[in-house]
């Protein structure tokens, strides 16, 4: 706010000068002009024309005096472009990737160890954690203990310092960011939506996308009936990061963004956790149906959400503490029955 203050204080300083010089230059040549045309050595016609065309020049010459600032404006723009171009991606893809065959779902973490910017202490310690086909895997654990580190692990964000992590037997490193990615749907904790039209944030991971796909995708997500009520329905843009929506409409556009790629994979990191309680059990139904024939990781503090899981992971501190399913895990009376009791007080 400072520098734009300061721009305008010189701006209204040095405005003036230039019109002043300006009219100068007019009073100067009528002045000369018409002592000439007194001592006849020129027409008034001449002094006229001569008048006029001096008009001509005195706009272009005034936007002459502002380029400088339109071309500082521009260069400092050009700078933030380039810095966004030449950001170094967190993984690179290998020169032979390969790309990923049609996953059937099997996904194995093998002795991860995981750390971000290289350094500190690691997030992730020696995690082992194999996941079957078709199996819906949850995350639990406080906050900070590594859940979300983990799925962005398995989208390859990140690359894990030890270790190695297989999709299929693949391992991620060895294959196309876009095969490995186009094969996974990620609704992550942190929404991200565009301002763009609701019809473009939900089709944009799916090129060619028909408009039919995209209702069927929100209908499921529960965002049709509210898409419906907006003033221009699917073409509504919806602001920068989805600002004209509420919480819940964002997290609803994210999970239709998520399964309209039919993808293999999905990964729902507190995908529901802004939601009322009754569209979020009318979303779990749905995810339920879609879920059975893909591999899911789930990651929920509502433990009401993920008591259907296949298997249950509880994370401490970047290390798997207790594995099982919501029953196994009630029994042994470890952390999460512990956790469960904290949600659910008898
Ligand atoms: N981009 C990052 N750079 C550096 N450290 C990070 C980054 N993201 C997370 N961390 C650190 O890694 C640890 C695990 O974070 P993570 O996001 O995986 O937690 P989480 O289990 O998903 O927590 P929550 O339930 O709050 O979402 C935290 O201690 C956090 O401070
Ligand atoms: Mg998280």
């Amino acid at each position: 706010m400072q520098a734009n203050l300061r721009t305008v204080q010189l701006w209204s300083a040095f405005a003036p000068v230039i019109d002043f010089m300006n009219n100068l230059g007019h009073i100067i040549i009528l002045a000369y002009g018409s002592w000439e045309v007194i001592q006849s050595k020129m027409s008034i016609g001449e002094l006229t024309a001569f008048l006029a065309y001096l008009n001509q020049i005195n706009q272009p010459t005034k936007r002459f005096s502002k380029i400088i600032n339109v071309l500082q404006k521009g260069a400092t723009a050009l700078e933030r472009v380039f810095e966004t171009l030449d950001t170094k991606p967190e993984v690179a893809e290998k020169e032979d990737a390969i790309i990923l065959p049609e996953i059937k779902g099997h996904i194995q973490f093998e002795n991860v160890d995981f750390a971000y910017n290289n350094s500190g202490k690691n997030v992730i310690n020696d995690l082992n954690l194999e996941i079957q086909p078709g199996m819906t895997v949850a995350l639990v654990g406080a906050s900070g203990a590594g859940k979300t580190t983990i799925a962005n692990l398995a989208a390859r964000f990140y690359d894990p310092i030890q270790g190695k992590i297989l999709f299929d037997a693949h391992d991620v490193r060895d294959v196309t960011l876009k095969s490995l990615r186009g094969q996974m749907g990620i609704v992550s904790q942190e929404t991200l939506l565009l301002n763009a039209s609701i019809k473009e944030n939900i089709g944009y991971g799916k090129p060619g996308v028909t408009d039919v796909e995209i209702e069927v995708a929100a209908k499921i997500a529960h965002a049709h009936e509210f898409i419906m009520e907006l003033p221009d329905g699917y073409d509504t843009i919806i602001g920068d990061r989805g600002m004209k929506l509420s919480g819940g409409q964002r997290q609803r556009l994210a999970i239709a963004r998520a399964l309209i790629k039919n993808p293999s994979f999905l990964i729902l990191d507190e995908a529901t956790s802004s939601l009322d309680t009754e569209s979020e059990y009318l979303i779990q139904q749905a995810l339920q149906k879609l879920l059975q024939n893909r591999t899911c990781l789930v990651i929920a503090h509502r433990l009401s959400t993920i008591q259907n899981a296949d298997m249950i992971v509880v994370l401490e501190q970047g290390k798997i503490i207790e594995t099982g399913t919501h029953s196994e895990l009630i029994a042994i009376s470890g952390r999460y029955a512990y956790l469960h009791s904290m949600q659910f007080p008898q």
